[in-house]
């Protein structure tokens, strides 16, 4: 028997019925007791803002799946490219299809020369990376006329390929930039995060990518690919909603994502650890997080509750990093962190476990990137769960402009006083 929900006016002993589907119900039912009734949900804890067949995300069970295929298979199977196709297209490529797209991707990397010479060069000596990407991702867009035909999905796929082929080049490059190192070309032999990483720390022509550090650069990019209804997303199909260009979209995603409760985060994660200094000071620090005067960064998550499944991966892929270029000294102190706070009473009880933040920063470190870079990377993955998500948007007749309502709590009316009799 389909399962319903009975909501009563007890103002005027109204009610309705309506159907739950997946614990959800329609809220359009409450219109029909009271046109002007509103749901106070600050931050949309209880709010499903729309319908996705993108990202599955269990948060009691740990559960993360990318269009049904659970993250750890992906992870341990897949290349970033494919996954980017599954998430856009809703299936896995043939053969044909996957090398089509890798072809495309690779032939569409490098970026106008007045972007780089011009607009980045224009940037202060000691500009913040993830400032100069948001940026840089929003000018790109002034590059292509086609940029706002967001309705003619052909001239869209267009935007998104370069989208996802150009954000690595526009990461590299603000990396360089800011090093003070002469930009490196797209190089078109090379995989998507092997390129990625060339752009990064090539010097003369000896340079030569590890292929582990590749792999774990590229599993990275898997798990930070898309991840529901998160501050970023929501952004996205927010701005979206108003049919905005693409490039302006994923700008306006990548600022939420700047946030040091959102992407910045393994920023955090690192700054702390180094404050911290070693695994002695680990319990005094525990009990000034347990007192409200510090925050313990890379725990907690909005809607795991149980652990974070990015997270498992991300502690293997740490060790498998840490082979090739040996520990990060601050491991010590992140492992005690962990094993303190999974005894803690305070941590049991409100359900804190490590996110994906917690360990991706120490492989960003051991893979030689500075803590500024930390959040790009989080950007140039999650860039193709956006933009999955903006399709979607674009294709939901349910969907509108975003404007949610408001409950006023200001002043009644009153009449204006001159500045004299103030
Ligand atoms: N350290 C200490 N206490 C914490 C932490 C933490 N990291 N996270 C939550 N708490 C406590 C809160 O103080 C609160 O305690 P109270 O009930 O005594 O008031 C309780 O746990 C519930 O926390 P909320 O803030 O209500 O949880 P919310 O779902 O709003 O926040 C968030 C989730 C923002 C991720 C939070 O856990 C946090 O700030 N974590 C640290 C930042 C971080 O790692 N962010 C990355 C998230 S993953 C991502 O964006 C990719």
């Amino acid at each position: 028997m389909a399962e319903t929900i009975t909501i009563i006016d007890d103002r005027t002993g109204k009610k309705v019925t309506v159907p739950v589907t997946n614990s959800v119900f329609a809220s359009s039912a409450l219109r029909e007791l009271d046109p002007d009734l509103r749901m106070y949900d600050p931050a949309f804890l209880s709010t499903a803002a729309c319908k996705s067949a993108i990202t599955y995300l269990d948060g009691e069970q740990g559960i993360l799946r990318y269009r049904g295929y659970p993250i750890e298979e992906l992870a341990e199977k897949s290349t970033f490219t494919e996954v980017a196709y599954l998430l856009l297209n809703g299936e896995l490529p043939n053969t044909q299809q996957l090398a089509q797209w890798n072809y495309d991707i690779t032939h569409h990397t490098m970026i106008h020369e007045n972007m780089r010479k011009r607009f980045v060069d224009g940037f202060h000596y000691d500009a913040h990376p993830m400032g100069m990407f948001i940026s840089a991702v929003a000018a790109l867009g002034t590059f292509y006329d086609d940029a706002r035909d967001i309705f003619n999905s052909e001239t869209l796929d267009k935007q998104i390929l370069r989208l996802i082929a150009k954000v690595p080049t526009i990461a590299a490059m603000t990396y360089r930039f800011s090093s003070g190192l002469p930009f490196v070309l797209p190089n078109n032999s090379l995989s998507y995060a092997h390129n990625f990483l060339n752009m990064m720390y090539r010097i003369g022509d000896d340079y030569e990518v590890n292929p582990t550090l590749a792999r774990a650069m590229d599993v990275l990019f898997i798990l930070h690919a898309d991840h529901e209804q998160n501050c970023g997303t929501t952004t996205m199909r927010v701005v979206a909603s108003a049919n905005s260009d693409p490039y302006s979209a994923t700008a306006a995603a990548a600022a939420a994502l700047f946030g040091p409760l959102h992407g910045g985060a393994n920023e955090a994660v690192i700054h702390m650890l180094a404050e911290i200094g070693s695994v002695d000071k680990v319990p005094a620090f525990i009990e000034r997080v347990k007192n409200g005067e510090e925050k313990l960064m890379g725990f907690g998550h909005r809607v795991y509750k149980n652990f974070d499944p990015r997270a498992v991966i991300i502690k293997k892929t740490a060790y498998e990093v840490f082979e090739v270029t040996g520990m990060n000294p601050l491991l010590d102190i992140a492992l005690k962190l962990e094993e303190t706070a999974l005894k803690d009473e305070y941590f049991i009880s409100r359900k804190l476990y490590p996110n994906v933040d917690f360990y991706s920063g120490l492989i960003y470190q051991a893979l030689g990137f500075p803590e500024e870079m930390f959040t790009v990377l989080f950007a140039i993955p999650r860039t193709v769960g956006w933009l999955a998500h903006m399709i979607e948007l674009l294709d939901d007749k349910e969907q509108k402009i975003s404007r949610p309502r408001q409950w006023y709590t200001g002043q009644d009316v009153r009449s204006y006083t001159e500045l004299q009799k103030r």
